[in-house]
């Protein structure tokens, strides 16, 4: 592997940051310092240091990216935007958004090359609950909160039961477990009210965080990828 992709996965920089790291003389590969960010190193076996401390190479990377709207999520995309591109530095070929969200939908969304993991997260035998937040268009009503708390049956799809939790006369916090082909917008429509707005803000045991801005992410705790089963 390339050091300057080496060192920004083992998260000392951006691999901008890096390659100023690397300039300034701070690493070393096996004992002799290297000013080429281009080199090859063998991740498994040379050892790396910065500033004297050694270097622990990263084998899973996990971020919470707030997903802005305008975005789709893919790793690739001929015209639009990709969520992969709301990364300052290219993570790796391996790393991918763990499931989808609507190009107009925002918040959270799980970015990882932890494919066993991804797996687990999306399978529906998991029984994994993902929370948007919803605003809508009409005013909601019981009958539409009891609709949506039902099993609704489409001609070409079946959603699940929904938890609800309304918040106002326009506003609610849905959780379902599936995560079909814009599953919450179609069963708003069924029980007769539009989305306005949708939000992701709980996928498994990992929250949004507040702190981040739509577009802005960050690398999850210890904790947190403990608390949602990936490897530490
Ligand atoms: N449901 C939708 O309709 N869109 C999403 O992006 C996610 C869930």
């Amino acid at each position: 592997m390339r050091l300057d992709k080496y060192l920004a996965k083992a998260n000392l920089g951006s691999r901008k940051q890096v390659k100023e790291l690397i300039r300034k003389k701070k690493i070393q590969v096996n004992g002799v310092i290297v000013q080429k960010d281009d080199i090859k190193i063998d991740e498994y076996h040379d050892e790396i240091r910065f500033n004297d401390e050694v270097i622990v190479y990263q084998q899973y990377v996990y971020y919470m990216l707030n997903k802005p709207q305008g975005v789709v999520s893919a790793t690739y995309d001929e015209n639009c935007k990709t969520v992969m591109e709301c990364f300052d530095e290219f993570l790796g070929d391996d790393v991918f958004p763990v499931g989808r969200l609507d190009k107009d939908t925002e918040g959270l969304l799980l970015v990882s090359n932890d494919g066993q993991l991804a797996h687990h997260l999306l399978s529906l035998k998991n029984h994994v609950d993902k929370t948007y937040y919803v605003l809508c268009k009409n005013k909601i009503d019981d009958g539409m909160v009891e609709g949506l708390q039902k099993q609704i049956v489409l001609q070409d799809a079946v959603f699940q039961p929904a938890k609800v939790e309304v918040l106002s006369d326009y506003e609610l916090h849905l959780t379902i477990q599936e995560g079909k082909f814009h599953q919450i917008k179609r069963m708003l429509h069924h029980v007769g009210n539009e989305v306005v707005y949708l939000k992701r803000i709980r996928f498994g045991s990992l929250v949004l965080d507040e702190n981040l801005q739509p577009g802005e992410y960050r690398m999850l705790s210890e904790d947190e990828i403990r608390k949602l089963g990936g490897k530490v």
